[in-house]
């Protein structure tokens, strides 16, 4: 087995943050912080404070040779000011022994946005006074923890903890000031550069700054990076870079701002907090910049385009969404963007010295009894550091790599939902078990390297050999096909969870031939009117086509249509398919499956298996729905249904039945087709069956625009005697009178959904389906 190695001496090790996994808010003096107010989480987390020990085992046995934690500013200062609470510092001088007995490097960050709320009532990071109670936090902290620490971070990511946090709101303290961003930013800089100073005269040995350091790009150079820009795109890149990066590197590692960047600051926030001699502070020389990366950014000029509040001075560009594989997270996974982040930093910067201190993924891991796989986990951190080994062989000085995050924590604003960890931790018990991506790292740490070779993945014989069937049987289950029994169906899906087994189709289609071209079967009719199948031919094709795919639109009509359908993907005339079922339960999807070229569909299929689709919540929006009329006190609320053997149909009146349930009211049901004259059938059927009806839901609009004819035609109005909500939002739902209040149905995220999915399968990836959100929106009919 030949090995892809790393340098000697190149630090391998993971990062962590204290907000994130400590916990104990408020044990042993600890002050609360603006996470603290801000979050709407348990503030639990991975209650680390109490488990350091543990943790700490858990890297030694995991082989880690360096551990970035942050150090929990409201600990140390819970007053923000005053004398430095020393039960806090205790906490760290015990992690501290416990680390290097283990036989691991310690580097410490001062702020990783756990900023005291006392400091924040106190005018927060706009005001000058933080960067200095900053100085004299990193003097405190290096006081008691000076004699262990190898390295000292000062500030983590400022353009996060600064834009978010007082730009876009979307972070703690929740403030949404685009000038109060900017000086925030200073004030970070400024913190950066007096607490390198303090370390330093304090005897620190080494000491940096973490910044998240994304390429910005268009979308055509994300596939292909020497494309050239126009003038107004290469503008749009350079501004948004300026924003994003240089605002950061070029006053630590210059001692200036960009010339490009200060008429954007200066427009925003003036330039008065901009002291003489600032600059002279910030780019106080330091010996280490630790590098976050995770996805690049996607920019083009759009000139109608409004600045985004996260990057006041953005008017004019557009974000760009990307069809490419991404994480959970829904960031593009672009793997080249390490590399030349750390080139271009060798490049400009020659003289500093780089650390990965950030990079990883959230992915859904299969947690099953005998363990937590995570293949997307183990293939995101294999192409990085792929990527990264390529910059280092192209120059770039880079001294390690810090895997995001030790343990699945708790994610700031998005609570405990995203699972970064390489160890799953279940926190009903704060269990944690390594996940199979724990496990591989710490066989690529061992060897330093990578092997040239992929570990081998699950194959349908493993699947089979586990689940006691034949090939071919498991065959039928993952392709959804109908003629096998609950039983064996049962038995195949729990070997393929527990094994992580994924269909490798797109593995050997791209090991035989690539035609670069995608069908689109279209089966007709749809459910739901043309409207959304328009939508997603125009997006899907858009999507594919951007990504250079050609396109090919099949109608499956006829029996005859199928079969030729079938004949044209098994001679690999195609790559991949994006299949728009019609919803009666046909034999198109499995047949096409069966062949082994990726495919992707438009709605649930009626039979569980592991073709990937993508659906909207329709039990959700449904309950919604039901949900607003209840609390509108209507009570006798009848459903018109559409027909039963549409999959959307049945989970919209499981969910319409599940909120009744919860109300403690029956169903009351008429079932239709998909016409509105025969919405308005059921309607008057419901209304004369139920005399007391005060409300209608209606699986679709069409079958809604049918029951307000109907309530007009028997005298009721609506909404006053007979509210009507209907489904989909469709154009004519806003154009009824009264105007139809519905659920939404999002056609362009499914349509991009389907595209992404496709070019992750395209590209060998282990994907599993997708649920978008439907949403209510209320109008004047109920
Ligand atoms: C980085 C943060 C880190 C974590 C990861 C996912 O921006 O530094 O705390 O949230 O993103």
């Amino acid at each position: 087995m030949s090995i892809a190695s790393f340098p000697e001496g190149f630090v391998w090790g993971v990062s962590t943050s204290a907000f994130q996994i400590e916990g104990a808010t408020s044990a042993d003096g600890r002050g609360p912080s603006i996470w603290d107010t801000f979050s709407a989480d348990r503030a639990e987390a991975c209650d680390h404070y109490h488990r350091y020990s543990e943790d700490v085992r858990l890297m030694k046995d995991l082989g880690m040779a360096a551990y970035r934690f942050s150090v929990s500013w409201p600990r140390v200062f819970p007053e923000g000011t005053g004398k430095a609470n020393q039960a806090g510092l205790d906490f760290y001088d015990r992690l501290l022994d416990e680390l290097l007995a283990a036989g691991i490097t310690p580097y410490a960050t001062l702020y990783h946005w756990d900023l005291p709320q006392a400091l924040e009532d106190a005018g927060g990071w706009p005001s000058r006074d933080t960067a200095h109670r900053f100085a004299d936090y990193a003097v405190a902290v290096h006081e008691k923890l000076g004699d262990r620490v190898d390295t000292w971070f000062t500030v983590n990511e400022p353009w996060v903890a600064a834009f978010l946090g007082y730009g876009s709101g979307g972070h703690a303290p929740g403030r949404a000031f685009a000038a109060e961003a900017f000086t925030s930013a200073h004030h970070m800089l400024l913190a950066h550069g007096l607490g390198v100073r303090a370390l330093r005269a304090a005897g620190a040995s080494k000491a940096g700054a973490v910044l998240n350091i994304s390429p910005v790009m268009t979308p055509a150079q994300v596939s292909d990076l020497g494309r050239a820009l126009s003038p107004e795109d290469a503008e749009a890149v350079a501004r948004i870079d300026a924003l994003a990066n240089r605002q950061f590197l070029d006053p630590i590692l210059r001692g200036a701002y960009p010339a490009d960047l200060l008429p954007v600051i200066e427009r925003a926030a003036g330039l008065g907090h901009v002291h003489d001699g600032d600059l002279e502070i910030i780019s106080e020389p330091i010996d280490v910049l630790g590098v976050n990366y995770y996805t690049p950014l996607v920019v083009q000029a759009q000139p109608s385009e409004p600045a985004d509040p996260a990057f006041p001075g953005s008017a004019g560009v557009l974000f760009c969404t990307i069809p490419t594989a991404v994480t959970a997270m829904g960031w593009p996974i672009v793997p080249n963007g390490l590399s030349l982040v750390l080139r271009r930093l060798s490049e400009e910067y020659p003289e500093t010295e780089l650390l990965v201190t950030e990079n990883g993924a959230d992915f859904v891991d299969v947690v099953t009894g005998d363990g937590i796989h995570d293949p997307d986990r183990i293939s995101f951190i294999e192409e990085h550091l792929r990527a990264l080994r390529t910059a280092v062989e192209d120059g770039a000085r880079v001294r390690g790599y810090l895997v995001w995050t030790l343990l699945d924590n708790l994610e700031w604003a998005d609570g405990y939902q995203r699972k970064f960890g390489l160890v799953h931790v279940d926190f009903a018990t704060q269990r944690r078990r390594p996940k199979d991506s724990a496990l591989w790292y710490r066989d690529v740490i061992r060897r330093n390297g990578l092997t040239e070779t992929r570990p081998r993945r699950p194959t349908l014989e493993t699947v089979a050999a586990r689940a006691r069937v034949s090939r071919a049987t498991v065959s039928r289950v993952v392709n959804g096909e109908a003629s096998v029994s609950p039983e064996v169906r049962t038995a195949v899906m729990r070997a393929v969870t527990e094994l992580g087994y994924v269909p490798n189709a797109a593995a050997r289609s791209l090991a035989t031939r690539r035609t670069n071209t995608v069908a689109l079967v279209l089966s007709v009719p749809r459910q739901g009117g043309d409207q959304l199948t328009a939508a997603v031919v125009q997006y899907v094709t858009s999507m594919l086509e951007g990504a250079g795919k050609q396109m090919t639109l099949m109608l499956a009509d006829t029996a005859e249509s199928h079969r030729r359908i079938v004949q044209h993907v098994e001679a690999r005339l195609v790559d991949g398919v994006v299949l728009l079922p019609a919803d009666r339960g046909d034999t198109l999807a499995e047949r096409l499956s069966r062949t082994g070229v990726p495919v992707v569909l438009l709605g649930k299929p009626a039979i569980a298996s592991l073709v990937p689709y993508v659906d909207v919540d329709n039990a959700g929006g449904a309950a919604a729905a039901t949900e607003l009329l209840l609390a509108q006190g209507r009570r006798h609320i009848g459903m018109v249904c559409g027909p039963m053997d549409l999959v959307a149909v049945r989970d919209r009146l499981s969910g319409h039945r599940e909120a009744l349930r919860r109300a403690g009211r029956q169903p009351l049901l008429a079932v239709a087709d998909l016409t509105r004259a025969s919405g308005a059938a059921a309607t008057r059927q419901l209304l004369g069956d139920h005399p007391g009806l005060d409300a209608v839901f209606a699986a679709t609009d069409q079958l809604a625009i049918g029951a307000l004819r109907a309530a007009r035609e028997v005298g009721r109005r609506v909404p006053e005697d007979l509210a009507v909500v209907g489904f989909d939002d469709v154009d004519a739902a806003s154009a009824t009178a009264p105007e139809l209040t519905t659920v939404r149905v999002p056609v362009a995220d499914q349509a991009l959904a389907l595209a992404r999915l496709l070019l992750s399968r395209l590209e060998g990836r282990h994907t599993t389906s997708v649920v978008l959100p439907a949403r209510l929106v209320v109008r004047e009919s109920a």
